[in-house]
C-alpha cells in the first residue's frame, strides 16, 4: 500500500509483486546491457590489430565456459518462468471463493454486470479487501481490461470466457483502459474502478448502478424471464413437449457424452450447449435442440447462465470451475 513505483499506487494485492517481478526483470536486463557493452568495448580494445594479440593457438574448446553460458542464462529463465507462472496463478486461482461479476467487452465500452442486479457501462465498483472474480467476454473483437494501479490486465476475447481475480487493497477511484487495439475510438474505451469500504458498496448494490427498467431484478431473474422468452421451458420445463436434459443442479456438474467422456458444466459448457447445441451431446439425448445464436446477445446469455446457476450449484466450497 505504498505510492511509490513511479508515482502509480499499487492499490492490489498482488500489484507489490508484479512492481517486485518487473524491477527484477529490469534490473536483470540493465545487468546483461552493462556486461555485453563491457566486453564489447574491452576486447575491441584487448584483441585490436594495434596490439598485435597472439592469435597462433586458440583453444579449441572451454568446457567450463560453455556449460556456464548454458547453465547461467537456463537457471536465470526457470527463475523468471516460475516467478512469473506463480503471479499467474495468484490471478487466475483454480479454487477459492469469490465475488463474481461480469463483463462485456464491446465497440466501444465496457459493459458490467452484478449478479445482485446492478448493470454499469464504463465504470465498476467493488468492495475493498474482498476478492473479486471477473468473468469477461466481448460482443465483437478481441478487448484487453487493464488496471494499471492494480497491475491486471486479462484479454475479453469474442466467443469464450476469460477470468481474472484480484482484490482491491484502498478505497479510491482508479483508471479502467482497454488495452487492446480494437477499432478508431479504442483510445476512448475506458472508464474507471471505485473501490469502497464493504459497507458502502452494500449500499451501492442496492441503490446504485443502472436503475432503468428491471434494476431491482437480479441477473438469475433477468435470466428467468429470457429463459421463458425464448420458449427454453418449452423442452427443459416441468411438463416438456420433448424430453430434454434436466436444467436442475447442473452447474458446476460433470455431464456424460454422446460420444464418451465427461465435459464440466460451467459457464463456457452452457454457453457452448446453448450456441451450438450439436457439439456436446448429452449422452441418451437427441440432438433436436435449436441454436440460440443470433437470439440471445452476450449479456443476455450471461444472465441466463446466472438462472441456471440459481437453479442449483454443484460446487462446492466455492470452487471455481
Ligand atoms: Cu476495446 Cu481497445
Amino acid at each position: 500500500m505504498r505510492n511509490t513505483f513511479f508515482s502509480l499506487p499499487q492499490a492490489s494485492a498482488i500489484a507489490g509483486k508484479v512492481d517486485g517481478l518487473f524491477l527484477f526483470l529490469i534490473g536483470l536486463t540493465g545487468l546483461i546491457l552493462l556486461g555485453i557493452s563491457s566486453a564489447i568495448v574491452f576486447l575491441s580494445w584487448r584483441y585490436h590489430k594495434s596490439r598485435e594479440p597472439d592469435r597462433s593457438a586458440p583453444p579449441p574448446s572451454h568446457l567450463l565456459l560453455e556449460a556456464a553460458w548454458t547453465g547461467i542464462p537456463l537457471a536465470v529463465c526457470a527463475v523468471i518462468f516460475i516467478w512469473g507462472t506463480k503471479l499467474y496463478l495468484d490471478m487466475h486461482p483454480l479454487r477459492g471463493k469469490a465475488r463474481d461479476v461480469y463483463v462485456v467487452g464491446m465497440q466501444w465500452m465496457w459493459k458490467v454486470q452484478h449478479p445482485q442486479g446492478p448493470r454499469e457501462i464504463n465504470s465498476l465498483h467493488v468492495p475493498v479487501g474482498e476478492r473479486i472474480r471477473l468473468v469477461l467476454t466481448s460482443e465483437d473483437v478481441i478487448h484487453s481490461f487493464y488496471v494499471p494501479a492494480f497491475r491486471i490486465k486479462q484479454d475479453a476475447v469474442p466467443g469464450m470466457y476469460t477470468s481474472l481475480d484480484f482484490q482491491a487493497v484502498r478505497p479510491g477511484t482508479y483508471h479502467l483502459f482497454c488495452a487492446e487495439y480494437c477499432g478508431s475510438p479504442h483510445h476512448s474505451m475506458g472508464g474507471e474502478v471505485v473501490v469502497m469500504e464493504p459497507a458502502a458498496f452494500e449500499h451501492w448494490l442496492a441503490t446504485g448502478g443502472d436503475r432503468g427498467p428491471g434494476a431491482s431484478e437480479t441477473l438469475a431473474q433477468r435470466g428467468a424471464a429470457i429463459f421463458r422468452a425464448q420458449g427454453c421451458s418449452g423442452c427443459h420445463g416441468v411438463s416438456p413437449t420433448v424430453r430434454a436434459p434436466a436444467l436442475e443442479g447442473l452447474y458446476g456438474r460433470s455431464v456424460p457424452l454422446q460420444e464418451g467422456g465427461l465435459v464440466l458444466a460451467d459457464e463456457a459448457y452452457l454457453r457452448e450447449s446453448i450456441y451450438f447445441p450439436q457439439r456436446k451431446i448429452a449422452a441418451g439425448y437427441a440432438p433436436v435442440m435449436p441454436s440460440f445464436q443470433g437470439r440471445i446477445n452476450e449479456e443476455d446469455m450471461l444472465a441466463l447462465i446466472a438462472y441456471l446457476r440459481s437453479l442449483g450449484d454443484a460446487r462446492k466450497n466455492g470452487e471455481i470451475q
